[in-house]
């Protein structure tokens, strides 16, 4: 484990008066405080003894039962793990599949909080060339040595099924390939249906397991995202899901789903860490969801985050202008991804930028191998409306500054 150059960077944007697009941070102004405070009271009028009590390790019933009827495609509730956030899902993804030397790979670029989990396991991570419609499944299958050109390397095919028997796949097989179909963090983009179909029969083809995270799924703004990779092939899928971002990230509640061929090890790696999740919490947001709580909320945080995504974007036209810096347009979550000019890092813009008043992430912490750095990331959810048009005219100045030096 290393300590990370840009957490000490960031360390800088926590600076008062400071316009930041650097944090993953849900708008607070988006949590149900008033629906949970009576879901608290609820629950300890009710059933106070047992929510302050230990509990099983897989997760409170009532609140698998609800994640397992809120996905869209056939869950039994027996393969629900409530974790302590999604984050914990990795860590124990992490802790079971993976043993030293094991090779993973990951989206160019793809989610910090991912790479610093797998780390500890020491697996060696490979980025798979990404463009802007998420994994090529072409590379992928190069990388895989299974590309159309090389047939003979279909002996690498497993069961179609996880399989965690290490004596019956090849070495230098992948464990597995971690992927953020949604409004991916840290760049935005999402998958359209034919690159999940590709992608999903091309994994099962070679054999290669998927770890799907999603915790911004839920966040589009004008029309929902095609259906999961998971939906389109449950057996050979790990899939993570989350609270954190249509309810609150403080109550550390997440969720897995996974194949019955790996879920009681998930169990046990889960039992070791932290015996289960909050009793509490998990009855509280289990009293928030009923009676379709989320249909009257998340669509209140969507058209927030949409308002606020589209503010950004104009600033960008607006103060970007004769700047060769580019950016996409994501249509959902809470992050844009920019590329800085032609000999830019955005690493070295990062204290020029502080010191006009405005933080972002530089991209080179997303990336597992072979950073690019002109990139970085802008998150839109944190600063408001008014602060976008500052925070960006800032940004184009110690841009213009830094490109002129
Ligand atoms: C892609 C991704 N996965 C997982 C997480 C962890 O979320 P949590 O542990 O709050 O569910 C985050 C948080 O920002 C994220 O962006």
């Amino acid at each position: 484990m290393n300590p990370s150059v840009i957490r000490e960077l960031l360390k800088l944007t926590e600076r008062p008066g400071i316009i930041s697009f650097a944090g993953g941070l849900p708008s607070p102004d988006t949590f149900p405080i008033e629906a949970m405070r009576e879901a608290c009271d609820r629950v300890l009028t009710e059933d106070g003894r047992s929510a302050l009590q230990y509990a099983a390790s897989e997760g409170y019933g009532p609140l698998r039962e609800w994640v397992a009827a809120s996905l869209p495609w056939a869950v039994d509730p027996a393969q629900v793990l409530i974790t302590t956030g999604s984050q914990q899902g990795l860590d124990l993804v992490a802790k079971v599949l993976i043993d030293s030397g094991s090779r993973v790979l990951v989206e160019t670029p793809t989610y910090l909080g991912a790479l610093q989990a797998f780390a500890p396991m020491e697996p060696q991570i490979e980025g798979v060339a990404s463009d802007a419609g998420g994994v090529d499944v072409d590379a992928l299958l190069q990388q895989l040595g299974a590309g159309d050109d090389q047939p003979e390397s279909m002996e690498r095919r497993r069961l179609l099924t996880l399989d965690l028997d290490p004596a019956s796949s090849p070495v230098a097989a992948p464990r597995f390939l971690y992927v953020l179909p949604n409004f991916q963090n840290p760049t935005g983009r999402s998958m359209g249906l034919a690159r999940r179909q590709a992608l999903v029969a091309a994994a099962a083809r070679v054999g290669l397991p998927l770890v799907e995270d999603n915790p911004y799924g839920d966040l589009w703004f004008d029309e929902p995202p095609p259906a999961p990779l998971t939906a389109l092939n449950p057996e050979g899928c790990i899939y993570l899901g989350s609270f954190s971002k249509i309810l609150a990230p403080g109550l550390r509640l997440g969720f897995m789903v996974a194949p019955a061929s790996i879920y009681p090890k998930l169990l046990q790696a889960k039992q070791a860490a932290d015996l289960h999740s909050p009793s509490f919490n998990q009855r509280v947001v289990a009293e928030v969801l009923k009676d379709g709580f989320l249909d009257r909320h998340v669509p209140t945080i969507r058209a927030l985050y949409k308002r606020q995504c589209l503010a950004m974007l104009a600033a960008l036209d607006n103060e970007m202008a004769g700047l060769d810096v580019q950016w996409n347009e994501p249509d959902g979550g809470m992050f844009l991804w920019v590329r800085l000019p032609e000999g830019m890092n955005a690493t070295e813009l990062l204290p020029k930028a502080v010191e006009h008043g405005v933080a972002f992430v530089p991209g080179s912490a997303f990336y597992a191998d072979h950073a690019d750095p002109r990139t970085l990331r802008l998150s839109f959810v944190t600063a408001t409306v008014e602060q976008m048009g500052v925070g960006i005219a800032a940004l184009a100045r110690a841009i213009r500054e830094q490109h002129g030096a």
